[in-house]
C-alpha cells in the first residue's frame, strides 16, 4: 500500500476491477495489464494521477530545464531549413505531458520568425487530464491535439518530437519455461494475499518475430520483452514521413539492442515500486528496445540516425553554451543551470541510459545532433 497525499493509505479502485476480470476471464497478458494500468477510462494512470513534476511521480527532462526543450525546438527549426524551408509543417510531440517542452521549443521558435510562422503545433495525447494541462501551457500558440498518431494531418511536412512516450507504450513478456518452451508472462490473482501474482500461460509460444533468434537459447527462467505498439509506432510513423516529409525525434531510456532481461518498473512518488502492487496508482514503464523499433522503421523505408546517449546529442545541439548564456547576469541561477546540466548530460545522470534517434525520409538531409 502507499501513503496518499492527505497521510491516509490510498486504494486501488483499478485493482477491484481487475480482481474481478481475472476472477471472470482468467490471468490477462503483461500487455493488457500495463494497458489498463496506465489507460484505463476511469482509473488508468495518466487519466488520473498527477504524474510528472515536482509534486508527482517523476521528473522528466524538460521538467528539469527548459534548455531541453528549446534545444529540441531549435533542432526542429535546423531541419525545417535543411528541408527548404516549406510554407507549412507540424510541429507534433507524441506523449507531451503536461505541455513544458512544446512550450518551451515554440519560445526558441520564434527566434526563426519564418519558422513560428509556418508551423502549426500538433500535440498527440491520450489523456483527457493532461490536455487540459497541456492547453493551459499552450494558450494562443494555436496549437491542435489529437488522440492518436492516425489523426495527425496529412498535408504538410511532420517534426515530431517524442521524449518519454515510447516507454508508457505495452511489453509483452515472454519466459522460458523448465520444459525448455516459451511462454507467456500473464497476471492472475494471488489467492494468499488477495492481490496479483505473476504467472505462465501453460501454452507454448509459437517461435516468431516477437522472439529475436539470438535469444531463443537463453536458459530456463529467463525473461523475454517485446513491444507491439512501440513497432507500430516506427512503421506508422516512417510512412507519414515517407509521404509527407520531415523527421522524428525519439528519446527515451532504453537499451540499443534486444536482451534477456525484465525491464518492467512501477514509481510511485520517485520511489520504485512493485508493478503489481498499486495497479493506476503508480507509473509503469519499460525501457525501450531501440534496435527493434530501428529495424521496424528501417524495413518500412526511412533512414535511421542514432541511436546516440542523450548528453551527446545536447552537447551536439550546444547545451552548454545554452546554459552559459542563461547564466549570464543571474548568478542566484548559476548553480540551478549547472545541476540541470549535469542532470540531462552526465553519463552516471541521464546522459547515457537516455538515448536519442532519428527517422528521416529516404535521401534526405541528416539531422543536427548524430555527427
Ligand atoms: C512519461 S509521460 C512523458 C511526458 C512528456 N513527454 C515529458 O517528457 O514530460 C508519457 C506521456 O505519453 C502519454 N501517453 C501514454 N500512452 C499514450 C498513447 N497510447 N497515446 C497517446 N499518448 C499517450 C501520457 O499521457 C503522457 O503524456
Amino acid at each position: 500500500m502507499v501513503a496518499a497525499a492527505t497521510g491516509g493509505v490510498k486504494a486501488a479502485p483499478l485493482l477491484d476491477i481487475l480482481r474481478r476480470r481475472i476472477a471472470a476471464e482468467g490471468p490477462i497478458t503483461v500487455t493488457a495489464y500495463m494497458a489498463d494500468c496506465l489507460l484505463h477510462p476511469e482509473h488508468g494512470y495518466y487519466r488520473s494521477q498527477e504524474a510528472i513534476g515536482l509534486h508527482g511521480d517523476f521528473i522528466t527532462a524538460p521538467e528539469i530545464s527548459q534548455m531541453f526543450g528549446e534545444l529540441l525546438g531549435l533542432w526542429a527549426a535546423d531541419y525545417w531549413q535543411r528541408m527548404g524551408a516549406p510554407a507549412q509543417c507540424y510541429l507534433v510531440e507524441l506523449g507531451p505531458g503536461r505541455g513544458t517542452l512544446m512550450r518551451d521549443a515554440l519560445r526558441a521558435a520564434r527566434a526563426l520568425p519564418a519558422f513560428r510562422a509556418a508551423l502549426t503545433p500538433v500535440l498527440v495525447e491520450a489523456s483527457a487530464r493532461l490536455r487540459g494541462l497541456q492547453a493551459a501551457a499552450l494558450e494562443g500558440e494555436g496549437a491542435i491535439w489529437h488522440e492518436q498518431i492516425a489523426a495527425i494531418p496529412k498535408d504538410a511536412p511532420l517534426l515530431l518530437l517524442a521524449n518519454e512516450f515510447l516507454d508508457a507504450l505495452p511489453v509483452r513478456q515472454f519466459q522460458r519455461g523448465d520444459d525448455g518452451a516459451w511462454h507467456e508472462r500473464c497476471v492472475g490473482l494471488d489467492e494468499a494475499t488477495n492481490g496479483l501474482r505473476f504467472l505462465l500461460d501453460p501454452r507454448a509460444l509459437p517461435f516468431d518475430d516477437l522472439l529475436p533468434p539470438v535469444l531463443r537459447d537463453s536458459p530456463p527462467g529467463s525473461i523475454v520483452e517485446s513491444s507491439p505498439p512501440v513497432r507500430a509506432v516506427a512503421v506508422e510513423v516512417a510512412a507519414r514521413l515517407k509521404h509527407q516529409g520531415g523527421a522524428a525525434l525519439f528519446i527515451d531510456y532504453g537499451y540499443a539492442s534486444a536482451g534477456v532481461g525484465e525491464t518492467l518498473q512501477a514509481v510511485y512518488r520517485h520511489t520504485y515500486a512493485d508493478p503489481l502492487e498499486n495497479p493506476g496508482l503508480a507509473d509503469l514503464t519499460a525501457h525501450v528496445d531501440f534496435g527493434s523499433f530501428a529495424l521496424a522503421a528501417k524495413r518500412a523505408g526511412v533512414t535511421i540516425s542514432g541511436p546516440v546517449g542523450q548528453g551527446a546529442f545536447l552537447n551536439a545541439l550546444g547545451i552548454k553554451a545554452r546554459a552559459a548564456k542563461l547564466q549570464q547576469g543571474n548568478g542566484a541561477q548559476a548553480g540551478d543551470v549547472d545541476q540541470a546540466l549535469r542532470r540531462l548530460t552526465a553519463p552516471e545522470a541521464m546522459g547515457t541510459l537516455f538515448k536519442v534517434l532519428a527517422l528521416t525520409p529516404p535521401e534526405s538531409p541528416q539531422p543536427a545532433g548524430f555527427a
